[in-house]
């Protein structure tokens, strides 16, 4: 008998209904099983957040949860963002603000930011600070990622955006 289970999550608006280990991380349901390798797995330990997903409109580190906990609950990952071959306004900021380098905390980063303006349009430096909290860059300094989050908020709500 099979100790899988099957899950059923909306990942990026399709419904993927397979089966996972009781013990399989979200991170690797969502890269090894579903196939979507733009969600990183960097620290295993709930620290770098290179795993950040969005999942029912919260940012969540995809290696502090099981996939089982993600059954019936509604994933986006940086797959999701982008509008056809077309970055979404926020990924195209962090590309014109230079705000990534090896890019290995770029999707994570991504993620994070995508959340904060979906519940913030217009967040102040301090709360982009905060929103980003949970990720961790080696290379860039996070000035770049910041002034990133504030173009985009312009970009998405130019009567908002941030001072
Ligand atoms: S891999 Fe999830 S926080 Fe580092
Ligand atoms: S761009 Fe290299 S870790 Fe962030």
């Amino acid at each position: 008998m099979s100790d899988k289970a099957k899950i059923r999550i909306t990942i990026n608006g399709v419904v993927h209904e397979r089966e996972a280990p009781p013990r399989m991380l979200l991170v690797d349901y969502i890269r090894d099983v579903v196939g979507l390798k733009g969600t990183r797995y960097g620290c295993d330990t709930s620290n770098c957040g290179s795993c950040t997903i969005v999942m029912d409109g919260r940012s969540a580190k995809s290696c502090t949860f099981l996939a089982v906990q993600a059954d019936g609950r509604e994933v986006t990952t940086i797959e999701g963002l982008a509008e056809g071959s077309a970055l979404n306004p926020l990924q195209a900021a962090f590309q014109e603000a230079h705000a990534l380098q090896c890019g290995f905390c770029t999707s994570g980063m991504v993620m994070s930011a995508h959340a904060l303006l979906a519940h913030n349009p217009a967040p102040s430096v301090e709360e982009i600070r905060e929103g980003i909290i949970g990720n961790l860059c080696r290379c860039t300094g996070y000035v770049p990622v910041i002034e990133a989050v504030q173009a985009a908020a312009r970009r998405l709500d130019p009567k908002g955006g941030t001072p």
